[in-house]
């Protein structure tokens, strides 16, 4: 199964992260969104990612030039037909994605592989809504993309041994590292990583520490790079928010219960650094 062109569905945080690296390793991408503006904003980010890395020296000045025209980008979804492998990094709404995927399917070649880089939904449910349960599976990215070693590869109840080893050889030729969980609810980096920064939220929302307090106790106390709360904005307090419910919904145990005060902030529309304002103030 060759893959060679990958088509990319949502610029936003993590899609033009997965362009950016997947253009570096030699792919030929086609990145597409819904929003001109959001096209635009994705093909800045990665020049301005990419520049940091020539900066850095961890890439060339060539390199740099070679991967930005490997990129394409598109607003018609359905140009991802021609591709190979599609990983699909839309907005974490289960509604979406399966819109995304309706859309999508009438137009791609029968043995396209599709993935989603869903960080919590069931990979079987989203297979099971598509005309190639056996080659569809999970592909998720840690963020940021182009500095975070790991892919979590997800294997959906029908995913097949030729549909893995081919997401297997991508990831290798990322020069990432790939751990594989199977689809239950999280799977695993999230299934142990959410309920600690709810954790964090309900220990600030309790009044043991402030926001200062806890997020210095994880990094000096933990040797985490970032406290739990400067991650939960990194992140995104709505995708902490989803990613809490699904666990809540899927495991149907009270210790996954989200914690009021993230769900008060995403009410509030305080989502962390993307809206200048969650558990610091970035405006
Ligand atoms: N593109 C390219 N390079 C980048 C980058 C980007 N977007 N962001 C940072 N970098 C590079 C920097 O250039 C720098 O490179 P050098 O080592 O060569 O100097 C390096 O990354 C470190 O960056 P900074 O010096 O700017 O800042 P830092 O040392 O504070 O590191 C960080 C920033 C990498 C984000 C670090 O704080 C970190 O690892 N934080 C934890 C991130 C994490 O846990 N991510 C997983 C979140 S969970 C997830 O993603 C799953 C999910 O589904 C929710």
């Amino acid at each position: 199964m060759g893959i060679e062109q990958i088509g990319v569905v949502g610029a936003g945080q993590m899609g033009n992260g997965i362009a950016h690296v997947m253009a570096l390793a030699g792919y030929e991408v086609l990145l597409t969104d819904i929003s001109d503006e959001a096209l635009k904003e994705a093909r800045e980010l990665i020049d301005a990612n990419l520049t940091r890395q020539v900066s850095r020296e961890k890439i060339s000045e060539a390199e740099k030039t070679e991967a930005l025209a490997r990129i394409s980008t598109t607003r018609t979804l359905t140009d991802l037909g021609r591709t190979d492998l599609i990983i699909e990094a839309a907005t974490e709404r289960e509604t979406v994605k399966q819109a995304i995927f309706e859309d999508l399917l009438p137009h791609l070649k029968p043995e396209t592989i599709l993935t989603s880089n869903t960080s919590s939904i069931s990979i079987t449910r989203l297979a099971s809504r598509t005309d190639r349960p056996e080659r569809f599976m999970g592909f998720h990215f840690m963020n940021p993309v182009p500095v975070m070693q790991l892919v979590e590869l997800i294997r959906g109840i029908a995913t097949d041994q030729e549909t893995f080893n081919a997401c297997m050889a991508v990831v290798e030729k990322l020069g990432k590292t790939a751990a594989t969980a199977e689809d239950f609810p999280a799977f695993i980096v999230n299934r142990i990583l959410m309920p600690m920064i709810n954790e964090a939220i309900y220990t600030l929302y309790e009044g043991v520490g402030s926001v200062k307090s806890i997020d210095l106790a994880m990094k000096l106390g933990a040797n985490h790079p970032m406290g739990p709360l400067a991650l939960a904005d990194f992140i995104g307090l709505d995708t902490c928010l989803a990613i809490m419910n699904v666990l809540h919904d899927g495991l149907a145990d009270t210790k996954y219960r989200p914690c009021p005060l993230l769900t008060k902030y995403v009410e509030a529309g305080w989502l962390g650094r993307k809206s200048g304002r969650g558990f610091y103030d970035y405006r």
